[in-house]
C-alpha cells in the first residue's frame, strides 16, 4: 500500500555537504555552515506546512569533534545564533525544539541557549524539531543498554521495548521510529545517526549539497516516500485467512 499523508511522519535528515558547497565556490567551509543554517530555516517551515510530525536534524556528530578547532567553534557559534534568533519564530509557529545528544561536553554558553530555547518552545504541538548535537547513535544505544542492565535483575535479558524506553530516558526525548531518512551531500552512509530508530526507515540519498536543499526537495522526498511500499517484514495483499492458514501449518 502506498503511504498516505504526511501527518504523523518522522523525517530525519543527515544535513551533509556544507563544506564542499563552500569549497566549490572558493569560500571558507564556515560559509557553507552559515548557508546550511538558512536551509534549516526553510526546511523547518516547509515541514510544518506539510504536516510532518517530527523532524530530526543531524547537525553535529560526536565524531565531528575531530575537526579543526576553528571549524568546531564556528559551528557552535552558528548554533547559538540560530537558537537565539529562531526561538521566537518557532514558538509562534507552534514548534517544539529539542536538542538530542550528549550535553556534558557542551560549553556553558551553548547549554544556556539550548535550555532557553527548549523551555520557550516546550508547549509547541504542531511539529517536534529535534536537532542532534554531539550525537552518536552507538553511544545512545550503549547508554540505554547500561540503563537497562541497571534496572534488570541479574542475568535477565533486556527486551527491545525496555531498550527503546531506556533510550528515551537517557536521551530525554521520545525516540520514535524514523519513517523517512534523507542524506544530502552524495554519501551513502548513516555516519552513526539513529541506527536503532531507522530499522525500517525508507532511505533517500541525494547528491544535493545541504545548503542547496530547499522546500521543493523536501516535497519531492515526501512524494518519493509515498511511492515506496513498506512491508515491515510482512507481505502485501495477503488475504487474512491465507496468512492464518500458513502460520497454522507451521511452514
Ligand atoms: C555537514 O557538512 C555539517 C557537519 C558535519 C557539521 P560537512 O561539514 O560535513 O560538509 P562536507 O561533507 O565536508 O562537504
Ligand atoms: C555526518 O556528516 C554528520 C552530520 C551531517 C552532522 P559527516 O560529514 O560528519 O560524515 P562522514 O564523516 O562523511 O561520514
Ligand atoms: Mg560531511
Amino acid at each position: 500500500m502506498p503511504n498516505g499523508s504526511n501527518e504523523g511522519l518522522h523525517v530525519a535528515i543527515i544535513m551533509d555537504g556544507n563544506g564542499r558547497w563552500a569549497t566549490r565556490r572558493g569560500l571558507p567551509r564556515v560559509a557553507g555552515h552559515r548557508a546550511g543554517v538558512a536551509a534549516v530555516q526553510r526546511v523547518v517551515e516547509r515541514a510544518l506546512d506539510l504536516g510532518v510530525r517530527c523532524l530530526t536534524l543531524y547537525a553535529f556528530s560526536s565524531d565531528n569533534w575531530r575537526r579543526p578547532a576553528p571549524e568546531v567553534q564556528s559551528i557552535f557559534w552558528l548554533l547559538r545564533a540560530f537558537l537565539r534568533l529562531e526561538t521566537k519564530r518557532l514558538r509562534q509557529r507552534g514548534a517544539r525544539l529539542e536538542i538530542i545528544g550528549r550535553r556534558d561536553r557542551l560549553a556553558e554558553s551553548v547549554l544556556r541557549e539550548i535550555e532557553k530555547a527548549e523551555s520557550a518552545t516546550a508547549m509547541g504541538r504542531n511539529i517536534h524539531v529535534r536537532v542532534a548535537i554531539d550525537y552518536s547513535s552507538r553511544d545512545a544505544i550503549t547508554r540505554a543498554a547500561a540503563g537497562a542492565a541497571a534496572v534488570l535483575e541479574h542475568e535477565r535479558v533486556p527486551s527491545a521495548e525496555l531498550l527503546a524506553t531506556m533510550m528515551m530516558e537517557t536521551m530525554n526525548t521520545q525516540s520514535a521510529d524514523v519513517d523517512l531518512l534523507i542524506r544530502t551531500g552524495g554519501e551513502k552512509r548513516l555516519s552513526d545517526f539513529l541506527l536503532w530508530e531507522s530499522a525500517y526507515a525508507e532511505l533517500l540519498f541525494t547528491d544535493r549539497m545541504w545548503p542547496d536543499f530547499g522546500e521543493a526537495d523536501l516535497e519531492a522526498a515526501l512524494e518519493e516516500f509515498k511511492r515506496r511500499e513498506r512491508r515491515f517484514g510482512g507481505v502485501v495483499s495477503v488475504e487474512p485467512q491465507t496468512a492464518v492458514a500458513s502460520i497454522g501449518s507451521g511452514l
